[in-house]
């Protein structure tokens, strides 16, 4: 209650929500709402039959999908990718972690929008593990989710992912198991666009991250610390110990790392990228934390932002930005003249920070606590971004809404949606329909809420279109609309991307279901049931 009431107390007042009557719904008018559209989409339960059933993640919907996807002629990239332990150089000082191919970041893999990418991959990890490929909008058997989409990569062996990248934008991809994604097992994916303006002279990839593997504590003590009411999340819970962040209206996350790390580089030994006076230098910022949002700004310099999560917006000019887990912007700097400027990436309210610097003529690097003004300047928000109109959805009303009410983090480090841990109940939608999600988070933390296969459209504060995401930050107390085109069949993880969260429950599925069995062979739907069934029954796809 007392730590309720100090989470509103810090929370900057939300705007009026928006027009829009499902948001002021309570849980549980939202729930009978969906349930009563929804009602005929009761699963059975295992080995039932009458119900709906969930299409399977290689049904034929799902192969059609992809024939849809996939241009005559296409240009199929084959690639190799291994995930194996390695040891890195994080600036004068050496980690022992695993990652892919080796280095961390990973070898960035690059395409154009249409082309297929058939990588082969290898698991030389002692553990089995899968590859997600974070924000493609791909075929359903390729998303990496071990158990709902595929069985896992056992230690030694191989699978094949194939699929089309059907849009151009600033991709990524990680494990989906466990804490894996704790370690340096990351990598970006580029899809080019054809019809890319061009309007950038050079571009670069920067992927932030929080690191202690192989220096500090592992992931899975954290974990074990935060199930123990013991760490950074504890002292938050137990009465305003620690920083807040103003703009997450929460503390920054749960733990606190040793290092924060920009392309695998710590600040006193910063990744340099090169450049001209003049040119216009397109970032490609990633976060592939496990639990830190970051303020980004580049000392110097203003900002403009131009894609959000891989989708264009109308460009807009700022000082700094924050960047959640998962998140991605790309934005242009234009460099100012000769000289070296620090890329500061400051671990929210964490009091750290990661550096990069960009250079365009001699001088000595600035030294790794640089805090540029920018950092104080104009921070972009999410009523600033507008999706840039060749990528907007049609005018259309919700054929579905679902409350997704997002909870616990409290005793015993349980996280819920919709009341449930690794929630059991998907969230039933059928292709073609377009599908509202009402986020309200219940909780004292942010979290950035990632739905996979699919790009949503978030609604601003004034009701308003905003940008195309994947994965937006949903702040306490905070209620975040957002709407999606269900058109890629399949069965669809939605989590949150702090990944001691998802762990901890804070995950469900979108379930895309045919009143058709699918039509396929006998074998195909007892493969889909069992599949469908196994994960039900394990409620977690992290083992
Ligand atoms: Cu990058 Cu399921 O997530
Ligand atoms: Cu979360």
């Amino acid at each position: 209650m007392l730590l309720a009431s100090r989470a509103r107390r810090r929370v900057a007042p939300q705007p009026a929500l928006h027009s829009n009557a499902m948001a002021r719904l309570s849980r549980r008018q939202f729930l009978a709402a969906a349930g009563a559209a929804g009602a005929g989409f009761a699963l059975a339960g295992c080995g039932g039959s009458g119900a709906p059933r969930p299409v399977s993640p290689s049904g034929p919907a799902v192969v059609a999908a992809e024939q849809r996807r996939r241009r005559p002629g296409a240009r199929v990239h084959d690639v190799a990718v291994t995930a194996a332990p390695l040891a890195v150089d994080l600036g004068a000082l050496r980690a022992d972690t695993w990652g892919y191919d080796g280095a961390v970041p990973g070898r960035e893999l690059r395409l154009r929008a249409g082309d297929v990418l058939r990588a082969r991959f290898t698991n030389g990890l002692p553990e089995p593990t899968t590859i997600h490929w974070h924000g493609v909008g791909l075929r359903n058997d390729m998303d990496g989710v071990p158990g709902l989409t595929q069985p896992l990569v056992q230690p030694g062996q191989s699978f094949t992912y194939e699929f089309t990248a059907p849009d151009p934008g600033t991709f990524w991809f990680h494990p989906h198991t466990g804490l894996h994604l704790d370690r340096g097992l990351y990598a970006p994916l580029i899809v080019e666009d054809p019809a890319e303006p061009g309007a950038y002279d050079r571009e670069y990839t920067v992927m932030l991250d929080d690191w202690s593997d192989g220096i500090g504590q592992s992931a899975e003590a954290s974990l074990d610390d935060l199930r123990a009411g013991r760490g950074a999340h504890a002292a938050h819970l137990a009465g305003g110990e620690g920083p807040m962040s103003e703009f997450l209206g929460s503390a920054g996350g749960d733990v606190n790392y040793p290092l924060y790390l920009i392309n695998g580089r710590r600040p006193s030994a910063p990744v340099e990228l090169e450049a001209r006076p003049g040119e216009r230098l397109r970032l490609r910022l990633v976060n592939a934390g496990a639990d830190t949002p970051f303020r980004v700004a580049v000392g110097g310099h203003r900002m403009t932002v131009t894609h959000t999560d891989g989708f264009p917006v109308e460009q807009v000019t700022v000082d700094n930005l924050m960047i959640a887990m998962a998140e991605r912007y790309d934005v242009i700097v234009t460099v100012n003249g000769s000289g070296v400027f620090p890329l500061v990436a400051v671990a929210e309210a964490k009091a750290a920070q990661a550096m990069a610097v960009i250079r365009s003529g001699p001088g000595d690097v600035p030294g790794p606590g640089s805090q540029p003004a920018e950092l104080r300047g104009a921070t972009l928000s999410l009523d600033d971004l507008h999706a840039a109109r060749s990528v907007r959805f049609p005018d259309r009303r919700p054929d579905r809404v679902y409350g997704v009410e997002l909870g616990g983090g409290e005793e015993g480090y349980v996280w819920t949606i919709n009341g449930r841990p690794h929630d059991d109940e998907p969230l039933a939608v059928r292709e073609g329909e377009r599908v509202r999600l009402a986020f309200v988070n219940r909780t004292t933390m942010f979290h950035p809420m990632h739905l996979h296969g699919h790009t949503f459209e978030v609604m601003l504060a004034s009701g308003a279109p905003g940008p195309r995401k994947d994965t937006t930050i949903v702040r306490p107390d905070q209620r975040l609309t957002v709407d999606f085109v269900a058109d890629n069949p399949g069965q669809w993880m939605l989590h949150c991307h702090n990944v001691f969260h998802q762990v901890g429950g804070m995950m469900t599925t979108v379930s895309y279901v045919a009143d058709d069995p699918g039509g396929g062979s006998e074998a195909a739907a007892a493969d889909r049931a069992r599949l469908y069934c196994e994960w039900l029954g394990k409620g977690l796809s992290t083992a």
